[in-house]
């Protein structure tokens, strides 16, 4: 933890005060653009007449002021909305869960809407015991609550060539992180018995893609669960209600939902989506097959190109970092595009394979920065410059891309996506 040190304060003190450091051109913050007749010392609006009774919001909503903070969509990105992605407003989110309506969803034949009585989880293959399971069976046998980030293997993927699109929601939005409860995959496994050769299992979806991915068994023994549940109530339709797979750490692909089948084998299958995608075409024309994990990724979500800065003086810094190998150990932070860097300050709680929430306190005057973050894991790896890996994997892959992004902040507050050297 850094102390604020006595500049900081002073100018906390000047933020407290109002508009001082107002930038010049840039657009009012919203405080500013209030009414006059709800500031003190009136009474305002709200303080003259009673609210809405207990009931009447039975499933509660955010606050209507609140109304843009949405997934978005790039239209132009993909052919259907059916087989497409929204992105996560990472920009107007703060700590480390996500909010249930706010996950990123991303279809390749968009949402089944399954009825929970005719739900099955067929167990087979290289198993003594076949089993099936319905939603009831799953909720009765025991459970774990993990917390976890999920990140498309595609996330960051339209960066390869160059800085495309201005907003941390579209170049990162594809990541979200929430608490499952669910069944350890290795619970169900053991019920069924798997046999002595078996190395392999694949994941089924129910949807109209019937998605499916091979997955070795050390990874389904490990740490996967047969998950029903997200922030506490019943997964979300998009996210795969009633159960999807969890598995920590690997690519968003694999977590397989409205998940029907499990099917255990001694080799992968070799599906449409471990070949034809989710593979990385390397420069010389091979792709790699099965890469799982997904490298440690952190990014700045403010100031960002969609929450430039309205304000001068004591600004903070705010930003999501993530590993697939484990818990994150620190992040750094550069004003100057990478020449000097600080230790960022982690908040909240760290878990394995989650998101954590960082933030660098900066005292900011209108000079122009080149802000970036880099994220080191606790299995010892650093986030790279995006040269760095285009100089392993070139520029034909669109998976896996963990290269440290760049905003430049310029002096009307403005931030933009752009990148250095
Ligand atoms: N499972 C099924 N059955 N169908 C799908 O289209 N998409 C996959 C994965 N599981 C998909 C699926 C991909 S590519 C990702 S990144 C994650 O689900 C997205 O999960 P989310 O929609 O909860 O963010
Ligand atoms: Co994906």
């Amino acid at each position: 933890m850094t102390e604020p040190n006595d500049k900081t304060k002073s100018s906390r003190r000047n933020f407290l005060v109002g508009a001082a450091g107002l930038v010049a051109g840039a657009a009012a913050p919203p405080a500013l653009a209030a009414n006059s007749k709800n500031l003190p010392p009136n009474v305002a609006d709200w303080t003259h007449q009673l609210g809405d009774g207990v009931g009447v919001r039975a499933y509660g909503n955010p606050s209507k002021y609140e109304k843009d903070v949405v997934r978005r969509t790039v239209p132009w990105l993909t052919a259907t909305p059916e087989s497409s992605v929204s992105f996560t407003p990472l920009h107007q989110l703060d700590g480390i869960i996500t909010p249930n309506g706010l996950c990123f969803e991303r279809h390749h034949g968009g949402i089944a809407e399954i009825d929970p009585n005719d739900y099955r989880l067929m167990l087979h293959g290289l198993v003594d015991k076949p089993l099936l399971f319905t939603l009831e069976d799953l909720k009765r046998l025991p459970r774990v609550n993990r917390i976890h980030f999920l990140e498309c293997a595609a996330n960051s993927g339209m960066e390869w060539r160059g800085a495309q699109l201005n907003g941390c929601q579209y170049t990162h939005g594809m990541v979200h992180c929430v608490q499952y409860t669910g069944v350890p995959l290795k619970f169900l496994l053991e019920q069924a018995g798997v046999k002595a050769k078996a190395t392999w299992i694949m994941a089924e979806g129910g949807d109209s893609a019937a998605m499916n991915r091979s997955i070795p068994m050390s990874k389904a023994l490990d740490d996967c669960l047969v998950a029903y549940r997200m922030n506490g109530e019943m997964l979300r339709p998009e996210q795969g209600y009633p159960v999807r797979l969890v598995v920590p750490g690997w690519e968003g692909n694999v977590w397989v939902k409205w998940l029907r089948r499990l099917k255990v084998g001694d080799q992968p299958w070799y599906t449409r989506e471990e070949t034809a995608k989710y593979t990385d075409l390397l420069e010389n024309g091979k792709a790699r097959k099965f890469t799982f994990e997904m490298d440690a990724k952190s990014v700045i979500t403010s100031p960002s190109p969609q929450a430039p800065l309205h304000q001068k003086g004591f600004t903070v810094i705010s930003g999501l970092a993530w590993s697939g190998r484990g818990k994150v150990a620190r992040v750094d932070v550069s004003l100057d595009g990478g020449r000097n860097w600080r230790a960022a300050r982690i908040d909240g709680p760290v878990f394995d394979k989650a998101c954590v929430r960082f933030y660098a306190d900066i005292e900011w005057n209108g000079e122009e920065l080149m802000l970036q973050s880099r994220v080191m894991d606790e299995a010892g790896y650093v986030q790279p410059t995006k040269d760095a890996l285009r100089k392993i994997r070139g520029v034909n892959s669109i998976y896996h891309n963990n290269g440290i992004a760049t905003w430049a902040l310029k002096a009307n507050g403005e931030v933009e996506n752009v990148e250095v050297g």
